[in-house]
């Protein structure tokens, strides 16, 4: 009998779970954002993350290459047709060092099973929702802000936001300025949603209107003040956090010194904290 050893078809080969990179905006030398398309079938509730990355370079000995994948926050709101990601550049690391360079038309792998706990699920009903953010701790928050249930679910919503330098701010500022004069959510939610949006963005290392780490505003009373509410408690008010290891854990114990208990999908409670990407 005559065996035919047939030759493996060799397929180019494509990035499994590829998205086409569709915009690129550089707004510091640290920190860029991008859109990509939307795999048809990603559904996700906001302030969930995803995990998204490059192939990585090839094994020095087998050749093979292997996905590098970091989670990355989906920053877009869950109508939105692409998904949109902020990040920050770190010139070793080894995913972000590749990923700012992408540009319009490029691919990136995206993992499309979206989980976290920076989700509306997570917390019990309150009238005053805070979410405070350092850096690109601040993408989750974006996608919640674009969310209309946001301000169907509460009376006030106060995002903060502390960077280290002014024009870190930025996508987090234009952001806010946009969603204030969103018609779309305007309709959706009356007209007078804007009102509930409150932005107390600060600075540590540059001049600023307002200087200083949010956590030291808070214990001083500063925020309260500035801001013109009583202070934070469990039956009032509910918190998101996201932002660095260090933030994180004060933020944690700071809102448990006023009595708030953490959360999560299958326990709802009055906060919930999920750390921002570093590569
Ligand atoms: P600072 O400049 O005083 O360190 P990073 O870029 O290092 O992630 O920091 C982002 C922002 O978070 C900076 O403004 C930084 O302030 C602030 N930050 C860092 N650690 C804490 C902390 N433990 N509590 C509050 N803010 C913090």
């Amino acid at each position: 009998t005559q065996v035919t050893e047939a030759a493996p078809i060799r397929a180019t080969p494509a990035l499994p779970d590829a998205q086409t990179v569709t915009e690129v905006t550089h707004w510091t030398d640290r920190l860029f954002s991008f859109r990509v398309t939307r795999p048809a079938s990603l559904r996700f509730r906001s302030g969930e993350f995803v995990m998204l990355g490059l192939m990585g370079d090839p094994h020095p000995e087998t050749g093979k290459r292997k996905p590098l994948l970091r989670a990355y926050s989906i920053a877009s709101p869950s109508w939105d047709e692409e998904l949109e990601f902020y990040s920050i550049k770190v010139s070793d690391g080894p995913l972000t060092s590749r990923l700012q360079h992408i540009r319009p038309g490029d691919q990136i792998i995206l993992r499309p099973k979206p989980v976290g706990t920076l989700v509306h699920d997570a917390l019990l009903p309150g009238k005053r929702l805070w979410l405070f953010a350092t850096g690109t701790g601040f993408a989750p928050f974006a996608s919640l802000l674009r969310d209309p249930q946001t301000y169907q679910d509460y009376d006030e919503v106060i995002v903060t936001h502390t960077c280290r330098e002014v024009g870190e701010l930025a996508y987090g500022a234009q952001l806010v300025e946009s969603i204030r004069q969103d018609e779309l959510l305007a309709e959706l939610i009356g007209e007078g949603f804007a009102d509930k949006l409150r932005y107390y963005p600060t600075t540590t290392r540059e001049e600023s209107p307002r200087m200083g780490r949010i956590t030291d505003l808070l214990r001083s009373g500063e925020a309260f003040e500035e801001l013109g509410v009583p202070g934070i408690a469990p039956d009032t008010d509910r918190a998101m956090i996201c932002g660095n290891l260090a933030f994180n854990l004060e933020l944690k114990d700071l809102l448990e010194s006023y009595g708030l208990i953490e959360g999560a999908n299958s326990r709802p409670q009055h906060y919930v904290v999920e750390k921002a990407f570093l590569d």
